[in-house]
């Protein structure tokens, strides 16, 4: 939800913070802020707006230091107004302080600070913080020991981290449940939310967990739990993403830039070790039940994933959106409930993880962030390799999870003797041609996609159409046009049209009906039947389909042509060329499209 970062030994701090939380802006972005210590006093700056402008508002880079906190804000508690912005400073301004996640009994806390005095200027639920900093030091004159009295204070979620005037040199932060590391330089030393916050000065990492704390300086570092108050010998993580690839490349967006990237993501899929995958499919092999949960474009992913474990594998494998897990309740010691998450810090997936473990199931996951809490919550973790995603909206990591899933559907199927071997080889075959097909359609399609979007741009209401598996790509490319383009878009099996929603079709009303191949000749009969139906009332229909030879311009308002492809992967083609769309349409609408309104890229509340 926010991002947070934090450096301390060299003199530019300031710049330093500055490419930090940058870096990290995808996390929240509607106004952000930084605390530097100086001689004799910690200087915060803060505002709304992003995080260019509001270091340009209030130049910030002119003062220079050798410590500091910044913060990137994405509204959950307070309106997005200066007041409510990080740092937040105690009365006597000597602590600074940034949070993310939610203390859940701030208003009891705050009560009982302000009948002891303590003012506070916002409604945060963050500002407790420096206030509980100052009482307890107050009383101890011991910054360490205030620390570990208001953690332990302190109900909900948080990665949070402060700086004193009374310790000028040292960064304190601590971590329940919402992401913290550490990052070692040689000469500095960083605390940030995730990777992106110093990978542009170090590759190595120190992975905070939940109930530790740490102090922080120029030359090391400590870490200790704060309920048993041990200290915590931590293993330094090596990054494998490099920094340039966190980059836009020239790219005018992210989102472009990671649609593009996707034939190597493809690859670096394809790549994830055998062993890994087998672990998985052992997992699910032995498991009398079996859940996948993930929620936004994982729930779809996971989605697809039922579709394909049905059709290559035999075996049933519901989706269940990570939200409505709890109330369904579906797992118990004989399950294995298996994630889907590129952040992996996402509450809902969490939730539901944390669920299933009380329940005594096993879990697994699909995920991209190294080092997450889902990758380390999870009896068997798969990590996708997709390297960062910094749009917040999901491509190239949802691909991915796609392309794994569907090896483990493949790797089952033949445990489970549903494949030979023979149908086996051909399906790998035909993952492997999809980087250079994906590649060949992005060079030569893009125009044409970019062309439609461009003129569609003003359409008011968008219905997603797909039969079977081409359902949930349906639902996954209705909520890219939702999310990056503010425009209505509904998807929806093709078979629900004529259980009420013709109703709705007349001119006005625009679909996009995602066709098989018609070597699929059940499933592409009944889609184009649902085209037929459309049609009749005069509505407009966008076909994206593969019949190379037989352009239909009776049936079509507008057609979508790709070269004939095997049907394992024809799906996973049309979802990129929607992600195309919905790119187009946006930047047509002028929409701002690696920031989305109302959306970050990890939601760590529920
Ligand atoms: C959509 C999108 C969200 C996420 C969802 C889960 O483009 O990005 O719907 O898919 O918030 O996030 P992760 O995958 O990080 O668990």
């Amino acid at each position: 939800m926010c991002g947070i970062t934090g450096a301390v030994g060299l003199k530019d701090i300031s710049n330093v913070l500055f490419d930090g939380i940058r870096n990290l802006e995808y996390r929240g972005y509607d106004s952000c802020g930084v605390a530097l210590m100086n001689r004799n006093s910690i200087i915060v700056k803060k505002n709304v707006g992003g995080v260019g402008d509001v270091y340009q508002k209030e130049n910030i880079l002119r003062h220079s230091t050798h410590l500091g906190i910044a913060h990137t804000r994405w509204a959950t508690h307070g309106q997005v107004t200066r007041n409510n912005t990080h740092p937040f400073l105690s009365c006597d301004k000597k602590f600074a302080v940034i949070h993310n996640g939610i203390i859940s009994n701030y208003r009891d806390l705050k009560t009982r600070l302000q009948k002891e005095g303590h003012r506070f200027d916002s409604d945060t639920d963050t500002e407790v913080i420096p206030h509980l900093l100052e009482k307890f030091y107050q009383k101890t004159s011991d910054i360490e020991a205030s620390f570990v009295q208001t953690l332990n204070l302190l109900e909900g979620t948080f990665a949070l981290a402060f700086i004193t005037h009374h310790q000028p040199d040292q960064i304190y932060c601590a971590k329940r449940e919402s992401p913290l590391l550490l990052g070692i330089g040689d000469e500095v030393k960083f605390i940030g939310s995730d990777f992106n916050a110093f990978i542009d000065h170090t590759k190595n990492a120190v992975i905070i967990d939940d109930d530790e704390y740490a102090i922080v300086s120029k030359d090391g570092y400590t870490v200790k739990n704060f309920v048993t108050n041990q200290e915590v010998e931590k293993p330094i993580t090596r990054i494998e993403w490099d920094s340039e690839t966190s980059k836009k490349g020239g790219y005018p967006h992210y989102m472009l830039k990671e649609i593009y990237e996707q034939p190597q993501t493809v690859v670096k899929a394809l790549e994830v070790e055998e062993k890994t995958l087998n672990r998985l499919v052992d997992m699910i092999h032995k498991s009398k039940s079996v859940q996948l949960v993930g929620v936004g474009t994982t729930y779809y992913v996971a989605m697809y994933a039922n579709y394909i474990f049905s059709a290559l594998a035999g075996r049933y494998i519901p989706a269940i959106s990570s939200d409505e897990f709890v109330s369904l309740s579906p797992a118990d010691k004989n399950s294995f409930v298996l994630a889907v998450s590129q952040s992996g810090e996402t509450y809902d997936t969490l939730s539901a993880l944390k669920h299933a473990k009380s329940k005594g199931a096993k879990t697994g996951a699909i995920v991209n962030v190294m080092g997450s809490s889902i990758s380390r919550m999870v009896d068997c973790p798969v990590l996708q390799g997709s390297g960062p995603e910094i749009c917040v909206i999901s491509t190239k990591a949802a691909l991915a999870q796609m392309i794994l899933l569907t090896r483990t559907a493949l790797k089952l199927g033949l445990k489970d003797k549903k494949l030979t071997q023979k149908a086996y080889n051909g399906f790998m075959k035909s993952l492997k041609s999809l980087p250079d097909i994906i590649e060949a359609l992005l060079n030569e399609r893009s125009g044409f996609i970019h062309r439609i979007a461009h003129q569609h741009r003003n359409v008011k209401n968008w219905l997603y159409l797909g039969r079977g598996v081409y359902y949930p790509i349906a639902l996954e490319s209705a909520l890219k046009m939702k999310e990056v383009a503010y425009v209505h878009a509904e998807g929806m099996p093709c078979g629900f049209l004529k259980h009420g929603t013709l109703a709705m079709i007349d001119p006005d009303i625009y679909s996009i009906v995602f066709i098989p191949p018609n070597s699929e000749k059940v499933l592409y009969q009944a889609t184009l039947a649902s085209v037929e139906e459309i049609r009749a009332r005069s509505g407009f229909v966008l076909g994206i389909h593969f019949d190379e030879r037989n352009r239909n311009p009776d049936l079509f308002s507008e057609e979508l042509i790709l070269p004939p492809v095997p049907p394992v992967i024809a799906p996973l083609i049309q979802m990129v060329i929607a992600q195309l769309f919905a790119y187009f349409t946006a930047t047509s609408l002028k929409r701002n499209v690696d920031k989305p309104r109302s959306l970050a890229k990890s939601v760590t509340v529920g």
